[in-house]
């Protein structure tokens, strides 16, 4: 039996829980719910919609908790040119985590599912050309969750009890919801189940994820199923990240484990779209300034001690290499993957901007490598990362890995986990990984890297975000979308039409010499730039070259205002008072 949109709501979201197989009136099956045994094995509903890559044309819900966030934040700094990048990123797109049973129905901290929807739902109104909103979901509730680490350890423990509630009253919940007739136009993005596979790939002999095993496998297959019938939504699965899952034993392992699981669901390998890596960690989409197989003094890239031999030395090495393995494994050409840029932008003034000249192999991937962590096994709250890529739908230039998009998956600024112990209702543990004075086997024996003084997973984290948006990369000031109302759909972003860059070349007490690069992003014919909030040229336009002041901002003089992409322009000033921060100014071209 087939059921189209139309039917009241409740009637869906009976049919749709009633699990049932085989069809009376229109048996035909659709790209993500026709059984890998060829039988017509699941009903679909808004099936006729379902496309290849949800984002593709479609507009990215903002969700205003989060938002609201970020604008108290920028309110509170006292950085004027940090607000200012706060609130350029504020109506940014991210991911809604169900994070535990009562996330469904909505907490003091955040509103519930059919609030996020019928929120939606209005940005969707203001759409232009009648574009669908696209939410992204992170369903993230198993027994047992989070069974290496501590931090994210939740509220269903890995018994058989648990288990039903996870299917009762946790999927089960969200399903009708997503299933009622007021929702089929809004396409879902289901992020399933970050870190719980891959711990069965590579940790399955530590005794918490063995007794979380089972509960993984049954409880991943069944949330597929769920949504597998309904054509709006779109399953991806989380596939970790490079520096987890690169080497190729373990790459081999996890795609297999994949592979397995869309076996044992009634759709088969349609009941998943897609991969998501790089889940609410930091691992660099690329390393620009590497290639694992270059060779210094001798050795390649990937045998150095930060890269332990993985080939996939960054996000975009891992996704052609699960894109290639997957499909060789049966998945379907169409499979697409999602990178989590959240916080893998590793900009300021730690990142390299060229490779190191060095011969010495250490030396070389050390003083080349945009990724600053002390190690890459260091995932939490991890001190010098920067917010990555806007989330943009079918990104370019990257055609091996097949991307459907980049998104923002953890919410910047949300914690990892707790730097202490921090008593909470959610089942949240401590992680030595989270303390910045542990020193880690795990990491080679080195500082953990984390930041300070954070609160528990989840959590908003004020000087985590600040960071974040000083060490964005590509840095902020390039948004030139920024700070619209809330609730305001923002497009999907490229860079902006231009950067503007500021540094101190020298610094005395009471005054200082600034320098600005301006690049053009787009061949621009004109351009601005925002000079940091109480700015004081020391002799007026004698003390400022390559520009004009006016009122806090500048301008080009003569020929530099034109530039074609790629062209940068210089100025600078002798400035009076304490030295700016060096970073990224805002930045608006025509
Ligand atoms: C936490 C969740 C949280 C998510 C997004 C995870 O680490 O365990 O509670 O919703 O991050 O911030």
């Amino acid at each position: 039996m087939r059921v189209t949109p139309g039917i009241a709501g409740a009637v869906i979201a009976v049919l749709a829980l009633a699990g049932c197989t085989g069809g009376d009136d229109d048996p035909s099956p659709t790209p993500t719910a026709s059984a890998s045994d060829g039988s017509d094995a699941t009903m679909v509903i808004g099936g006729d919609d379902h496309v290849d890559n949800p984002y593709d044309g479609a507009v990215m819900y903002v969700n205003e908790d989060w938002s609201t966030n970020v604008r108290e934040t920028a309110g509170e700094s006292t950085d004027a040119v940090l607000a200012a990048s706060m609130k350029a990123v504020a109506n940014q797109p991210t991911a809604v985590w169900l994070d535990r049973i009562a996330a469904i129905e909505g907490t003091s901290d955040a509103r519930g599912l059919e609030a996020h929807l019928d929120a939606a739902l209005r940005q969707a109104e203001s759409a232009e050309d009648g574009a669908p909103v696209v939410v992204t979901l992170v369903i993230y509730d198993l027994p047992g969750r989070d069974c290496y680490a501590l931090a994210s350890s939740g509220e269903l423990s890995a018994t058989d009890a648990d288990m039903a509630r996870y299917r009762e009253d946790y999927i089960d919940v969200i399903a009708e919801i997503l299933a009622r007739e007021e929702y089929a136009d809004l396409r879902i993005v289901a992020v399933v189940e970050p870190d719980s596979l891959p711990n069965l790939v590579t940790n399955a002999t530590d005794s918490r994820c063995e007794d979380a095993a089972p509960y993984y496998r049954e409880g991943v297959v069944y949330a597929l199923d769920s949504f597998a019938r309904l054509g709006h939504v779109y399953s991806y699965l989380d596939a970790a990240h490079s520096g987890w899952l690169g080497w190729p034993d373990n790459a081999g392992g996890a795609v297999a484990l994949f592979a397995e699981i869309a076996q044992e669901t009634q759709a088969g390998f349609g009941s998943i779209d897609g991969f998501v890596t790089d889940t609410a960690n930091t691992t660099p989409l690329e390393e620009p300034f590497l290639d694992a197989t270059d060779t210094v003094g001798g050795q390649e890239v990937r045998n150095a001690s930060f890269y332990e031999t993985n080939p996939d030395i960054d996000e975009v090495s891992w996704a052609a290499d699960l894109w290639s393995r997957a499909t060789a494994a049966g998945f379907a050409e169409s499979t697409g993957i999602v990178i989590d840029t959240s916080r893998n932008g590793w900009g300021g003034t730690a990142r390299p901007t060229a490779a190191s000249s060095s011969t010495d192999l250490e030396t070389y991937v050390d003083e080349s490598r945009v990724d600053r962590r002390v190690h890459r096994g260091a995932w939490c709250n991890p001190a010098g990362a920067g917010l990555g890529m806007r989330p943009e739908a079918s990104p370019e230039g990257y055609p091996d890995a097949h991307l459907d998009a980049f998104m923002w998956v953890k919410p910047p600024g949300e914690s990892d986990g707790s730097s202490r112990l921090i008593a909470n209702d959610q089942g949240k543990a401590f992680d030595q990984m989270c303390d910045p004075a542990y020193e880690s086997d795990r990491l080679g024996g080195q500082l953990t890297g984390a930041l300070p003084d954070a609160p528990i997973s989840g959590a908003w984290f004020p000087a985590q975000f600040a960071e974040l948006v000083a060490n964005a990369y590509p840095p902020v000031g390039t948004d030139v979308t920024t700070d619209g109302a809330l609730g305001t759909p923002t497009p999907t972003l490229g860079s902006g039409a231009c950067t503007a860059m500021l540094t101190v070349r020298d610094s005395w007490e009471g005054g200082y010499v600034a320098d600005v690069t301006v690049t053009a992003n787009v061949d621009v014919s004109n351009w601005s730039v925002e000079l940091p909030a109480g700015t004081v040229v020391r002799d007026g336009a004698a003390d400022i070259w390559g520009v004009v002041e006016s009122g806090g901002s500048v301008s080009p003089t003569g020929w530099s205002a034109t530039l074609a992409a790629g062209a940068s322009a210089t100025f600078g000033w002798v400035g009076v008072g304490d030295d700016p921060a060096a970073g990224p100014l805002v930045c608006n071209a025509s």
